[in-house]
């Protein structure tokens, strides 16, 4: 059943890169447009929308940050992400112009349920973007736009999360399309290097054994820290929230820029950090702001574990150690970049002699407030 690999984690994070092109798969038309009939959400509600609000939890919710970057930018919809325990029991300002986005894996989160049913009582549209087919989110939802993972079987999400960011950014680049976006070209180009993504996500687990050497070698530190600016700081916080369910090391993601509003108090000899750092390629800022933060954190003592594109040979004489990942546009690096944390997480409590699959105190489903 796990298809000759030593955990259901490590099978499904080779399966990333068909999680991916499953996703697409039949979602555009001969053209290069994306057709998405399956939206049960008329195009005049649609282009109605004057703001969107994600409701998750978990990595779920880091997935609903992801998105937040590539929607705003491309459809300049204003994007909240909130966790759904917290949207719930506040008093949150949705009304009919506001789409809901429920992203859960399984459909059964209660806490995600809660928070769709709060949304339409509210009058807001409801679309959940859900892996498993026939379960409660999508029943009581306005639409549904399935990830096409296949079953996940380990409790750590890795290939639902992919598929979760994929769905969002289809959905981001039918909203603009319909909605008349002014770049059309800039768009179908960021589409077409989607479809890219799958051979870019099998060149990352085509180094699996580089990351691993590094994991048994860290199976005894008593913390790690994680950085990321932009779209890199949900990977961040994404790749903390991995090594604490799996390893049970404490673990922090921070957006880079918070370094010096705190944590960076807690940088000492020998701390080890990873460091997501934006494609050098995009918006240059953003690039040497994070190479500035690897410096900051490496004057202080930190181990520095960077995750860089190939290529970018500014990060090396700051890097301990340097994880390369491909080339691929800034809003679409979280599919590449999240996979060596995975990877690192997986190996590490493998070394530590824990069951990856099934650690302990969770569930796979949370089915209870
Ligand atoms: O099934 P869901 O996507 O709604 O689950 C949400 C979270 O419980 C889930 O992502 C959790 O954080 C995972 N264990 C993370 O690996």
């Amino acid at each position: 059943v796990k298809g000759g690999y030593p955990s259901f984690m490590a099978k499904e994070i080779h399966e990333q890169p068909h999680a991916v092109a499953d996703t697409l798969l039949g979602r555009t038309d001969p053209s290069g447009a994306l057709v998405l009939d399956e939206l049960r959400i008329s195009e005049a509600v649609l282009r109605a929308v004057d703001k969107i609000v994600v409701v998750a939890c978990g990595t779920a919710a880091y997935a609903g940050h992801v998105a937040k970057y590539a929607i705003e930018h491309w459809c300049r919809i204003p994007v909240e992400v909130e966790l759904a325990h917290e949207f719930r029991y506040r008093d949150p300002i949705v009304d009919s112009r506001t789409l809901v986005v429920a992203i859960s894996q399984s459909g059964e989160t209660m806490d995600t349920i809660m928070a769709v049913r709060h949304a339409r009582e509210q009058g807001a549209t409801v679309l959940a973007i859900v892996n498993t087919h026939g379960s409660t989110i999508p029943r009581e939802s306005d639409a549904v736009l399935y990830t096409h993972a296949g079953p996940e079987v380990a409790v750590a999400s890795t290939k639902a999360f992919i598929a979760q960011i994929t769905a969002c950014y289809v959905l981001g680049l039918y909203l603009a399309q319909i909605r008349g976006n002014k770049f059309p070209d800039e768009l179908k180009e960021i589409l077409a290097q989607l479809h890219e993504l799958p051979d870019g996500i099998q060149r990352v687990l085509d180094a699996w054994d580089e990351v691993r050497d590094v994991a048994v070698a860290m199976k005894d530190e008593p913390t790690v820290l994680f950085l990321g600016r932009h779209v890199g700081y949900p990977v961040a916080l994404e790749g903390a929230l991995k090594l604490k369910e799996l390893a049970y090391i404490h673990a922090e993601g921070f957006a880079a820029g918070e370094l010096k509003h705190g944590p960076i108090a807690l940088v000492e000899e020998g701390q080890p950090v990873f460091v997501v750092v934006p494609s050098p390629r995009g918006r240059d800022v953003l690039h040497s702001k994070v190479v500035s933060n690897i410096q900051e954190v490496r004057a202080r003592g930190a181990r520095t574990l960077v995750i860089a594109e190939d290529g970018d040979e500014a990060v090396v004489p700051y890097a301990d150690v340097v994880f390369r990942v491909p080339q691929v546009p800034t809003l679409l690096a979280p599919l590449v970049t999240v996979v060596p944390l995975q990877i690192f997480a997986c190996e590490l409590a493998g070394a530590k002699g824990l069951d990856v699959d099934q650690p302990r105190n969770l569930a796979k489903s949370v089915t209870v407030e």
